[in-house]
């Protein structure tokens, strides 16, 4: 175990999740909805990143959600704030070692379909990567030639839309396409975007989850549309309509997730 898991691993005690939850832009809602919460400082973790953009904390949390233990990240970093696709690998890494098994990836993002509108959630079925950024860069030895294919896990996203139909929660799917930021796409990025199959797109989740499947997690991703993406029916996001929706939605987040863990406990 390395430092930062053993660390981890004191601080929990007893307590041993086998999912952990990063928080999309204003999800952190998400985080007070746990039970028996204990809330440990990034900055009390080793190699964490301190997150620096407004609608992101810098916590994890361990509680119980759904009747399940599990760890939520309050907070990510993502490649914009300092040019840095391997800013998450420490945690990603930390949580491996901690015996997480299943990383559940959220963020907010635009739609690229008229079809899935504001409020909306989408359920990850792939991404695509064409930012030129890869995390694993530079890995030594042959570690990083990491199978992409089932990146976002069949089971999970099965287990996800049995929530989502529980819930009576309308559950759309797609492809998220990730670009890099804090710029949002022109107009024409998103028309190349939709032209090679994206239906959501966003400046998060795929280095994570390149470096998940890389530790050996498994992945389950979820967008919360905030917006149309830029130029869709005149569209033309802000990071003050992603908040605002973000925080607006978080309660279908919530039952989403909270349905997901009690499925996976009583499986
Ligand atoms: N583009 C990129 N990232 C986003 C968007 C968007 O339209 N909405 C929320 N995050």
């Amino acid at each position: 175990m390395n430092d930062t898991a053993k660390i981890l691993h004191e601080k929990l005690g007893q307590r041993s999740p086998r999912e952990a939850i990063i928080l999309g832009s204003s999800l952190g809602g998400v985080a007070d909805a746990l039970e028996n919460p204990l809330t440990i400082d990034y900055l009390d973790l080793p190699g964490f990143p301190k997150p620096s953009i407004s609608g992101h904390g810098g916590q994890l949390v361990s509680g119980i959600l759904g009747g399940r233990e599990i760890i939520v990240l309050q907070g990510r970093v993502h490649y914009y704030e300092q040019g840095d696709a391997t800013a998450m690998r420490p945690v990603i890494e930390a949580l491996a070692e901690l015996g997480i098994e299943t990383l559940i990836v959220t963020n907010a993002a635009g739609s690229v379909n008229v079809d899935t509108g504001p409020g909306q959630i989408m359920l990850i079925t792939d991404h695509i990567n064409f930012a030129g950024i890869n995390p694993l860069i530079g890995e030594t030895g042959d570690a990083g030639f990491v199978s992409m294919t089932n990146a976002y896990d069949p089971d999970c996203a099965e287990r996800m839309r049995d929530a989502a139909r529980y819930e009576k929660l309308p559950l759309a799917e797609g492809v998220y396409m990730w670009f890099s930021g804090p710029s949002f796409e022109t107009p024409a990025e998103i028309i190349a975007a939709r032209a090679l199959g994206a239906d959501a797109v966003g400046m998060s989740t795929v280095p994570e989850t390149i470096l998940a499947r890389r530790f050996g997690l498994k992945v389950a991703g979820l967008s919360m549309i905030t917006n149309l993406a830029a130029g869709i029916q005149g569209a033309s996001p802000s990071h003050d309509e992603t908040k605002t929706q973000g925080t607006r939605a978080a309660g279908s987040m919530i039952r989403l997730l909270t349905k997901y863990l009690e499925l996976t406990n009583n499986d």
